[in-house]
C-alpha cells in the first residue's frame, strides 16, 4: 500500500499566492492556442522575470504529449542553456540512470523545470548556477502549470527541494518526505525525491552511492505505480 500524506491545503497552495506584485510573469506571454508546440514558442519569447537576459534561451519541457509521467526539476542547468534541452548535462546522465535502473524508459516520460531559463554568475571562465528566487519561481510557474494542464499526468515527481517547494508547499521537507506519494492538485500520484545534481554534489563517493540509491529507489517505486 501506498502511504498518502493529506498535506494542509493552506501549506500547498501557499507558494502560489506569492505571484509577483509588479504584475509581471510568464502568464502575460501565455499564447490563446494551448498545444505543447504553441506554448513552446511563446516562452522562446518570455519576457515574464529577468532571466532572459543573461541566458542563451528558454529550456521548454520535452516528452510526449501524452506522457502518464512528469519529472520536474528546478531550472535549466549550463549545458541545458547551451543546448536547449532539459536534463542533458552531468545531472541528466545520472537521472537517465536512475530512470534505467528503475525500469523506467526517459522517453515514457515528459521532462520540464519549474524554471526555464538558467540563472548563472560568473565564477572565472565558469558559468556558475545561482539559486532561482521565489519571485522567478512564481513568475516562471505559469509555464509549468500550462504542461502539467495539457499532459495531465498520472503520476508527478518533483526533482529536489526547489520543485518541492514551488509545488508542494514552502514547508516541504524532501529529506523525510522523499519517496512517499503525496496528495496534490498536479496529479493523482505525487512524489518527490532526490534532485540527481545534489547527489552528483555530495563530497564522498560512499554518500554519493547511497544517495543514488536512493534516488533509484525512488523511482522503482514510480514504475511500481505506473506499472498497476
Ligand atoms: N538541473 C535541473 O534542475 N534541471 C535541468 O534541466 C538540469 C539540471
Ligand atoms: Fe519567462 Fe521563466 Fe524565463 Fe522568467 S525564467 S523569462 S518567467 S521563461
Amino acid at each position: 500500500m501506498q502511504d498518502l500524506f493529506i498535506l494542509d491545503e493552506c501549506i500547498r497552495k501557499g507558494s502560489r499566492s506569492m505571484s509577483p506584485t509588479d504584475g509581471n510573469s510568464a502568464a502575460n506571454f501565455m499564447p490563446a492556442q494551448r498545444s505543447l508546440g504553441a506554448l513552446r514558442q511563446a516562452a522562446a519569447t518570455c519576457r515574464g522575470c529577468d532571466l532572459y537576459k543573461a541566458a542563451t534561451q528558454t529550456v521548454f519541457g520535452e516528452g510526449r504529449k501524452r506522457a502518464r509521467l512528469m519529472l520536474v526539476g528546478e531550472m535549466a542547468g549550463d549545458k541545458e542553456d547551451l543546448a536547449g534541452k532539459p536534463f542533458v548535462g552531468p545531472a541528466g546522465r545520472l537521472l537517465d540512470e536512475a530512470l534505467a535502473a528503475a525500469g523506467i524508459d526517459r522517453k515514457d516520460a515528459y521532462v520540464t523545470n519549474v524554471v526555464k531559463h538558467f540563472k548563472w554568475e560568473p565564477r572565472g571562465r565558469r558559468r556558475l548556477h545561482k539559486k532561482p528566487s521565489r519571485y522567478e519561481i512564481n513568475a516562471c510557474l505559469p509555464w509549468l502549470e500550462a504542461e502539467i494542464e495539457l499532459v495531465k499526468p498520472e503520476v508527478f515527481v518533483c526533482l529536489g527541494a526547489t520543485a518541492a517547494r514551488a509545488l508542494l508547499g514552502a514547508d516541504f521537507r524532501v529529506s523525510e518526505m522523499h519517496g512517499r506519494f503525496v496528495e496534490s492538485d498536479w496529479a493523482r500520484h505525487t512524489m518527490a525525491t532526490m534532485h540527481p545534481s545534489a547527489v552528483l554534489r555530495m563530497r564522498d563517493h560512499a554518500s554519493r552511492e547511497r544517495a543514488r540509491k536512493e534516488l533509484t529507489v525512488d523511482l522503482a517505486e514510480v514504475a511500481r505505480v505506473l506499472g498497476s
